[in-house]
């Protein structure tokens, strides 16, 4: 299955932060540096982000095989980078790239007192409660450090309510009661996460994007779904199950989604971000 993206269709932006009260907005592609004008601070215990310091050290708390922490070395060829993941195989992955890789918990992680930069890209999503965890992070990262973070914001739509609706049903939900899936609610809209970085003292710039996504071949969306939400159903199912799990569901998400004339299928993906600059 291929997949290409298109243009970016909905962007919806909450400024919750001091720089927005006072008219301005942060061009999120200048240095972290320049972009949110440092504001007065309380006294902290915490050391300041860059003071004395030449080097950027941002921190990548859940990265995958290290692809985006590679981006992060381009974008800042001077800092020193450590990734985040709790699984071993992307840890090995990721320092088979030549990334400094920890393997540990993101829950557990916290923040050097000269950590500059945070960012966390679609896993936040998997740690229930990960609010207590980004207000953590802005009590104990340095004044004027950034936290960047994306989660999928798509737990609402069809792709998810379908294959939740099918676990509840008596068929298979004796089969699939330990399995834990994720609810509307596993992440926030980007006013939740503005409302919360901005009470714990943060400047915040959040927003949404949907990337309407066109998918290729039969049953599209189910494949599609197969790598991502499937993945701790078909973990739980013998194969002969899985198997009829799938051949129930690909109808009801054929409905939701049906196939253009061409054979494509449209599939929409909400995103949500913010950028949170410490006080
Ligand atoms: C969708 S991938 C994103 C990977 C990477 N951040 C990227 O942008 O390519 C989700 C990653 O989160 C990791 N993960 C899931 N729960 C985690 C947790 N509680 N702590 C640390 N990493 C976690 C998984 O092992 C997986 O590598």
């Amino acid at each position: 299955m291929r997949r290409t993206r298109s243009k970016v269709t909905v962007r919806t932006y909450c400024y919750r932060g001091r720089h927005v009260e006072s008219g301005r907005v942060p061009d999120l592609r200048r240095p972290p540096e320049q972009a949110v004008p440092r504001t007065a601070r309380p006294h902290r215990r915490r050391q300041p982000a860059s003071r004395g310091r030449p080097r950027l050290r941002p921190r990548h708390p859940h990265h995958g095989p290290g692809t985006l922490t590679t981006t992060l070395a381009r974008r800042w060829p001077d800092a020193r980078l450590i990734a985040i993941d709790s699984s071993a195989k992307m840890v090995a992955a990721a320092r088979e790239r030549g990334v400094e890789a920890e393997e540990r918990a993101v829950q557990d992680w916290e923040p050097a007192a000269d950590t500059d930069v945070v960012v966390s890209n679609a896993v936040l999503q998997w740690v229930p409660g990960h609010q207590d965890l980004l207000r953590r992070w802005a009590t104990e990262l340095p004044p004027g450090a950034w936290i960047a973070v994306q989660v999928p914001g798509n737990f609402g739509v069809p792709s998810h309510v379908l294959v939740r609706e099918l676990v509840a049903e008596p068929e298979w939900h004796d089969r699939l009661e330990p399995v834990r899936l994720r609810e509307e609610d596993a992440v926030l809209d980007p006013e939740g996460y503005a409302d919360l970085m901005s009470t714990a003292g943060c400047a915040v710039d959040a927003w949404e994007t949907t990337y309407v996504q066109r998918l290729t071949g039969r049953d599209a969306v189910l494949e599609w779904i197969t790598g991502t939400a499937l993945r701790p159903i078909r973990a739980a199912l013998p194969d002969p199950d899985w198997t009829a799990f799938r051949t129930a569901l690909a109808p009801r998400l054929a409905a939701a989604y049906p196939p253009r004339p061409d054979g494509t299928t449209w599939f929409p993906f909400r995103r949500v971000f913010f950028v949170a600059r410490t006080p």
